[in-house]
């Protein structure tokens, strides 16, 4: 039997198969399956793979435990998603939808890489050096050794790396490069391993940290970051509704620091900047004493943010009542409103939910549940939460509270953005960590908590 000249990969998680699939057995997505060429254009030769640690095997005892020094990137909030900067040698990943920033902030860090660490490689296969340039200038880039690279080639920029030897090589995006290995179009499922596997072995053995760009899309013709996951050390997500100025990065994956750490950036004309407390920016706006408003203290990684929850409760006009989530999981609330009815006797049956996290924020963690259930409260009896109340805590199906991790980590927070009472999980706090000033209801059940808040 000839061997198949090519193959056919889901662009979402790369999985192969012979024949054309309209559904991926292994993802789940559908419509995700691209044909891919398997005949090597470059003669069939495989490259000589670089030893990551001079090839033979070492006694563990004889390893020294470097302590990983970290290289700046000039921006605070991109060097705590990092986990506190860039790791010598390391691969990263920075996803998102495009035209979300991720050029925007690549190049900002390239600047001030360039002038604190040493030169900056920054290859795009997007844009010319001429629109890298005039997008720098907007950015206000001063004189640094940083070089720009127009080229999709992967082996030429490989070269061009090991001729430069560049302290830092940013690669936007990883579906424009392709590899002269492989016969397949960039941006196929083939091409992005392959070129993320060579800028791997590349990082490591020349110890030259690297970032690729990966754009998300959501038609799936590019293959996805999901597909490099395992690939690279880190993976960055470029969050954030495209109508709100400010823009989240979230680590979903970090070999060197913790995941779900958070930086958040506003949009401004001169590019993208920190912003320092977040807290008050999603804050800013909250209307006072208006029904249907609770504020909530969330962890995101490391650090805690208070962001408002705002519930509208209103008659179903017809048919089925409507239970919407913006920013928070759809079943979690189904469950939420549930519990509400059943543990404290509120009915919604015949009324439509909206429930909205302000400032396009996704709130994942499950102690956010009691700050849900307060703000549908309150719309629905219609009565303010007090203005100086800040809710967390996790709700379970017996209508109990259960208690969230980092209590004393946030009633800090909230203390500096100057609330005075926080209804928390009964025991959650031991009395030292309460802040002076600081009023701290616990509560057992949702009826308390409902009780406490209004
Ligand atoms: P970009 O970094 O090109 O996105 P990506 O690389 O993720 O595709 O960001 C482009 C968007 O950012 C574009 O819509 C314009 C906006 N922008 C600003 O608002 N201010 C700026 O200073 C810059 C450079 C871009
Ligand atoms: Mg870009």
């Amino acid at each position: 039997m000839k061997p198949p000249k090519s193959v056919f990969a889901c662009t979402e998680c790369g999985s192969q198969s012979q024949k054309w699939l309209g559904r991926c057995p292994d993802c789940g997505s559908w419509n995700s399956f691209v044909e891919e060429k398997l005949a090597p254009a470059g003669g069939g030769k495989p490259a000589a793979m670089p030893a990551m640690g001079g090839g033979a095997a070492r006694l563990y005892d004889d390893v020294d435990a470097v302590v990983t020094e970290r290289l700046s990137t000039g921006i605070g909030e991109f060097d705590r998603v990092l986990g506190g900067g860039i790791v010598p040698g390391s691969l990263v990943l920075l996803g998102g939808e495009p035209g979300i920033g991720k050029s925007t902030l690549l190049l900002q860090a390239a600047a001030h890489f360039a002038q604190a660490v040493g030169p900056v490689l920054y290859c795009s296969g997007e844009e010319s050096e001429h629109q890298v340039k005039m997008r720098g200038e907007r950015l206000g880039v001063g004189r640094a050794p940083l070089y720009l690279l127009a080229e999709t080639c992967l082996e030429r920029v490989i070269e061009e790396t090991l001729r430069l030897k560049p302290a830092l090589l940013i690669v936007d995006s990883i579906q424009t490069v392709f590899s002269l290995k492989l016969a397949s179009a960039p941006g196929s499922v083939g091409q992005v391993r392959q070129a993320a596997t060579d800028l791997l072995f590349n990082a490591k053995g020349h110890n030259i940290p690297t970032v690729l760009v990966g754009h998300v899309t959501k038609d799936g013709s590019l293959a996805g970051p999901k597909v490099l996951e395992h690939v690279v050390d880190t993976v960055l997500y470029f969050e954030g509704a495209r109508h709100h100025s400010h823009r989240v990065v979230r680590a979903v994956k970090n070999r060197f620091g913790a995941i779900s750490e958070l930086g958040v950036f506003e949009m401004t004309s001169a590019g993208l900047k920190a912003v320092p407390n977040p807290s008050a920016m999603f804050l800013a706006e909250r209307p006072k004493q208006a029904p249907g408003s609770a504020v909530l203290c969330c962890i995101e990684g490391s650090r805690p943010i208070l962001v408002e929850v705002q519930a509208l409760v209103s008659a179903a006009t017809f048919g089925n009542a409507r239970r919407t989530a913006v920013g928070l999981d759809q079943t979690r609330l189904a469950l939420l409103l549930a519990v509400l009815d059943k543990r404290a006797g509120l009915n919604l049956a015949t009324d439509d939910v909206f429930v909205n996290v302000a400032g396009g924020m996704s709130v994942e963690e499950p102690a956010a549940d009691l700050a849900v259930l307060a703000a549908v409260a309150s719309s629905l009896r219609n009565r303010p939460i007090q203005d100086d109340t800040v809710v967390f805590g996790e709700v379970g199906l017996a209508g109990e509270v259960r208690s969230a991790s980092q209590a004393a980590l946030r009633v800090r927070e909230a203390q500096q953005l100057g609330f005075t009472r926080c209804v928390v999980p009964e025991g959650n706090l031991s009395p030292s960590d309460v802040p002076n000033g600081m009023k701290i209801i616990g509560v057992r059940t949702v009826a308390d908590a409902l009780d406490a808040v209004m």
